[in-house]
């Protein structure tokens, strides 16, 4: 009988990725099969996410749960951006804990199965041409790693401690990923990075110099691929050559993610961002005369330190201004190792905790507004999943989630979808004959 091997990510996509790749090499090496049961489990695996407090608390919660119930003899591996910033010490807290593996560690996992207590996270290690094995939970996209670590030094952030510097993936590698994922029936890659736009940064040995807007349109050559999309941009590097690629290239999927963090420029300084919040409106507009239909999302963080009345309301400005169609908004999450770690300007619990149910209302009301406006609107939807209640959902081009009527026949098809029902996260439509 096989091993089996019980695996939970947390946190990004790269984190999903990561996971990807470690269920690759012990299947291929070690013969493992996933299961969704950890109690029948061999191995229990955690990918760790370490952005903000709160996974890191649930870790150790999750591991003694874990430790209680598995199956006699499982070991328990603790993998990703926490394993490679608290590691030896979550062995010291849970002595249970087999061996702690790092995110920039990855490809070492069949290395750590088999020795005691084994702690590896180097954030050093370089990873960029190590050839994984092939896995991808779904059939129809498939994620690519284009670079790992993060060179910039914003001054919330943990994850250049736990990544390591950047380093990008060769695009001839990255090509031939695409390639493989397309041969094998999908029509959509998604490529990943902490900071994709600054690709071509750094490459591990000698590299012809390649930027992220020339990787994208070396990618868009290949046949049969259908649509791009890609994580994460930095509003710093949205150069005018970059937005005119996304906007003039069909391939592109027409949807953006900019991470403001914060409208008020002072913040922004004091986050070490590198732009203002009128190098952001810029960008914006820029995007928005070259490609009107893109969809744009971003990250917000409310309550910095020293952000002000004056300055969260620089915040509300840029929300009300661009009316984003998706915002990921957190509270500020004093981090290990970070430069804000040590600043002393907090702001109270109470203030944060108001500043971030306004902006979360806020932009509720823009999306009903503009989703109200997408009735009756045709898109070109590629299914992706099943729902409950017999629907087939997907995402059209600019990224909206979108569900009809209809059985599995439609997976991995792209139908024109009219729209006919409004949800603030789904829309309903009928597909056109
Ligand atoms: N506190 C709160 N949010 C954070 N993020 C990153 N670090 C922190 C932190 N210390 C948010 C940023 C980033 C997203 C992935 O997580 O908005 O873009
Ligand atoms: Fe963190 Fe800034 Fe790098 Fe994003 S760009 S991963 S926020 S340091």
């Amino acid at each position: 009988m096989s091993k089996k091997l019980f695996i939970e990510t947390l946190g990004c996509a790269m984190n999903s990725r990561d996971s990807e790749h470690m269920i690759a090499e012990l299947k291929e090496k070690e013969g493992y099969e996933t299961t969704d049961d950890f109690k029948e489990a061999d191995l229990i695996l955690i990918n760790t996410c370490s952005v903000r407090e709160k996974p890191v608390q649930k870790l150790f919660s999750e591991l003694g749960v874990f430790y209680k119930k598995k199956k006699e003899g499982a070991k328990i591996g603790v993998c990703g951006c926490t394993a490679s910033h608290l590691g030896d010490e979550i062995i010291k807290r849970a002595p249970y804990v087999s061996f702690v593996l790092g995110a920039r560690n990855v490809s070492k996992i069949t290395e750590v199965l088999h020795k005691e207590r084994a702690v590896e996270i180097d954030i050093n290690y370089d990873e960029s041409e190590f050839a994984f094995k092939d896995f991808r939970t779904s059939p129809y996209k498939g994620f690519i790693n284009i670079s790992i670590g993060c060179d910039k030094t914003c001054t919330f952030c943990i994850v250049p401690k736990t990544r390591g510097e950047e380093i990008s993936i060769p695009d001839a590698l990255i090509i031939q990923e695409a390639q493989k994922i397309v041969n094998a029936g999908a029509k959509e890659i998604f490529l990943l990075g902490q900071n994709v736009n600054n690709y071509g940064r750094r490459f591990s040995g000698e590299h012809e110099k390649v930027n992220f807007t020339e990787l994208l349109r070396r990618l868009s050559k290949i046949e049969k691929l259908e649509r791009i999309r890609f994580t994460s941009p930095h509003p710093f590097h949205m150069d005018d050559e970059f937005i005119e690629e996304f906007a003039s290239n069909p391939k592109i999927c027409k949807s953006m993610h900019m991470p403001l963090q914060s409208g008020s420029s002072k913040v922004l300084k004091d986050m070490k961002r590198g732009y203002t919040k009128e190098w952001f409106l810029n960008r914006v507009a820029k995007l928005r005369q070259e490609c009107p239909e893109a969809t744009i999302s971003t990250d917000i963080i409310v309550a910095f330190p020293g952000e002000s009345d004056e300055d969260f309301a620089q915040s509300v400005d840029v929300v009300k201004q661009v009316k984003f169609d998706q915002i990921f908004s957190f509270k500020y999450s004093p981090r290990p190792e970070t430069e804000a770690e040590h600043f002393t300007n907090i702001v109270d619990e109470e203030v944060a905790s108001d500043r971030l149910s306004y902006l979360q209302a806020l932009h509720n009301e823009i999306l009903d507004e503009k989703n109200a406006q997408q009735l009756g609107k045709t898109f070109k939807v590629y299914f992706e999943a099943l729902n409950q209640g017999g629907f087939v959902a997907g995402r059209s081009d600019n990224n909206l989630l979108i569900k009809v009527k209809g059985s599995d026949e439609l997976l991995g098809q792209f139908r024109e979808v009219k729209i006919t029902s409004i949800g603030r996260t789904i829309l309903t439509g009928e597909i056109l004959a």
